[in-house]
């Protein structure tokens, strides 16, 4: 059996997690500073990398010890990210690596969440695949050649999905992060009250904008300020799972994927796991609910892989926070 360690700690989660053979979750461990950065509105870089600190020593020996065994790797996420974030656990991952004589084997954010479809009862990992990555800082359509190998076929100009979710919440004056509240709010509203823009509805590019959805929102307030809040937040998601259902499937036609990933932390929300399961019709991995936010256990999943292809680091490793996939 081989027991990867993994730690992420890229954004506002400092995560640890052990996974044995791949996909089997050994232990879990998220400690989310959202209640830290909610009164800010967005996640703080200086309080998150502090928080990190905080945490990250005893998130390990819990971790460590209900694993109950012989670590065999480290695997840490080492971008993208905020820079001091990604400090703390990439030093942290590398301290013990060292001194437990073990590879160290930095993953890719990204690769992580498109790993995460793969955990526990996900399935072995398949490839080839197109994976949609829905998430607070990306949303890309990217084929999956082979394990490891990816080519972007699109991305957003400007905000990512989740992102467009945040900032609307905060126009409507809902809690952060917004894609929950958001998403509690339209269960109460009509989705077809307002049509708002669909960026790139009518062309061939796989490319993505939400910035001009969040403006069409904001200007829906402003001219119909008594509007209902509920009837607001429902057609703006109807409109952003919209446009991901309609680019993932003119990247299916393009590509003729035999599979498709979709991951992230928006792939959570409750109406675009509905529409990819009425309307893909092709074999879709999804992750469960826990393991569509950030974790460790799809970054410790992915480095089993990079491991089984000596895909290692060294104690060199530095931490990217424009890391490329
Ligand atoms: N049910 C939901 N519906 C829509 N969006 C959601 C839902 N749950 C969470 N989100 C959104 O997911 C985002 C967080 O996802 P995740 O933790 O994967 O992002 P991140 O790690 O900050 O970004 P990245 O992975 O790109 O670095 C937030 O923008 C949040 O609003
Ligand atoms: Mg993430």
């Amino acid at each position: 059996m081989t027991r990867i360690l993994g730690i992420e700690s890229s954004c506002d989660e400092t995560a640890l997690a052990v996974v044995e053979d791949g996909p089997r979750v050994a232990v879990n461990l998220v400690a989310s500073q959202i209640d830290i950065h909610a009164e800010f509105g967005g996640v703080v870089p200086e309080i998150a990398s502090r928080q990190h600190m905080r945490v990250i020593s005893q998130l390990t020996q819990s971790a460590v010890e209900s694993a109950d065994g012989q670590i065999d790797a480290v695997a840490v996420t080492n971008g993208p990210g905020l820079m001091g974030s990604l400090l703390v656990g990439v030093n942290f991952a590398k301290a013990l690596a060292y001194s437990w004589r073990v590879p160290l084997v930095p993953v890719h954010h990204i690769e992580g969440h498109i790993y995460s479809a793969f955990l526990n009862d996900g399935g072995p990992p398949a490839f080839p695949a197109l994976a949609l990555i829905v998430s607070g800082g990306h949303t890309q359509l990217i084929q999956c050649d082979a394990p490891h190998e990816y080519r972007i076929l699109g991305s957003t100009r400007d905000d990512a999905v989740g992102e467009s979710f945040d900032k609307v919440a905060r126009l409507l004056e809902l809690s952060y992060p917004g894609g929950p509240s958001i998403q509690r709010c339209a269960e109460d509203g009509d989705p077809e009250a307002i049509r708002f823009p669909r960026a790139f509805e009518k062309t061939d590019t796989l490319e993505f904008s939400y910035s001009g959805l969040k403006t069409a929102v904001l200007y829906e307030l402003r001219k119909n300020p008594d509007r209902s809040r509920n009837d607001v937040a429902a057609s703006f998601q109807n409109a952003a799972v919209d446009i991901l259902l309609i680019k993932t499937k003119l990247a299916l036609r393009q590509t003729n994927a035999p599979r498709l990933i979709v991951a992230g932390g928006v792939a959570a929300n409750s109406l675009l796991r509905k529409r990819l399961e009425s309307e893909i019709d092709v074999p879709l991995l999804l992750p469960t609910l826990e393991y569509c936010g950030d974790n460790a256990a799809m970054i410790a999943a992915a480095g089993h892989s990079r491991l089984e292809r000596n895909l290692v680091g060294g104690l060199n490793t530095t931490p990217n926070s424009g890391l490329a996939l």
